[in-house]
């Protein structure tokens, strides 16, 4: 089933989430955590480690798994997921970086690479919680409308619109930005046995409304999720506006 929730601000949302996130790793100190990229997860990442200051909780038997990862980037350059990853969640968490897992992007086989992601996933039982943010064009991860809804992980193009989204964190140059990911498919991310999904801001508001109200299709990579049996959704006031 599919929880909605509105909350009064992102800061807000953030807390629930981050709530989840610390009595899942209470419960199971050895659980997997599945780590969303880009603006709109920053702010749990936050206050999860403002909640472990005032309460200390050992995460170094934790796993997580990354979503993605830009396809040729040099995992050492800041916009690397890898280093996103490492800068947001990794160190000031305190995760065993061997227990840190993200895409190879700079494989040469790329191919053996997204086959071996999703098999270290399985291999370790799964995700228990998946978080995540959603593209303004209802991407989930990397995977653009027209995305299988059993996908797994691979490599993809990136949308144009994508590209342009994505240029903020590239000097603002889309010709900067890689024109392909490799991404867990949305077959990947429902294998989570918990999803948290936010959206925050009215630049999100579309997206949000076809996935929840819209048809399940590929052109809403997110509308899968209503297949899943534990979807909580957080948003803000404004990424609630058109539901
Ligand atoms: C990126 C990521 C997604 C993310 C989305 C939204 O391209 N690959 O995982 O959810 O776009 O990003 P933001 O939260 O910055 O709006």
């Amino acid at each position: 089933s599919l929880r909605v929730c509105v909350a009064s601000d992102a800061e807000a949302a953030a807390e629930l989430a981050a709530t989840r996130i610390l009595a899942l790793l209470r419960e199971k100190p050895t659980a997997s955590l599945g780590v969303a990229t880009g603006s709109t997860p920053s702010p749990v990442y936050r206050a999860l480690a403002r909640a472990m200051r005032s309460t200390p909780l050992d995460l170094s038997r934790a796993r997580a798994f990354a979503l993605d990862e830009y396809v040729g980037i040099d995992p050492r350059l800041p916009q690397s997921y890898r280093s996103v990853i490492d800068a947001e969640v990794t160190e000031p968490l305190g995760f065993d970086r061997r227990l840190v897992s993200v895409p190879d992007g700079s494989a040469t086989d790329l191919a053996a690479a997204a086959s071996a992601y999703e098999a270290s996933i399985d291999s370790i039982g799964g995700v228990d919680l998946q978080i995540l943010g959603i593209g303004h064009n209802g991407h989930i991860g990397f995977n653009e409308p027209g995305s299988a809804h059993d996908s797994l992980t691979r490599v993809v193009d990136l949308a144009e619109e994508t590209r342009e989204a994505n240029a903020r964190f590239f000097d603002g140059d889309v010709d900067l930005v890689p024109r392909q990911a490799m991404t867990q498919g949305i077959g990947t991310i429902l294998k989570a046995r918990s999803i948290v999904l936010l959206a925050f801001g009215s630049g999100k508001a579309e997206a949000v409304a076809q996935a929840l109200e819209g048809p399940i299709d590929q052109a809403s990579p997110a509308s899968a999720l209503r297949r899943h049996a534990d979807v909580t959704i957080l948003l803000d006031k404004a990424a609630a506006s058109s539901l």
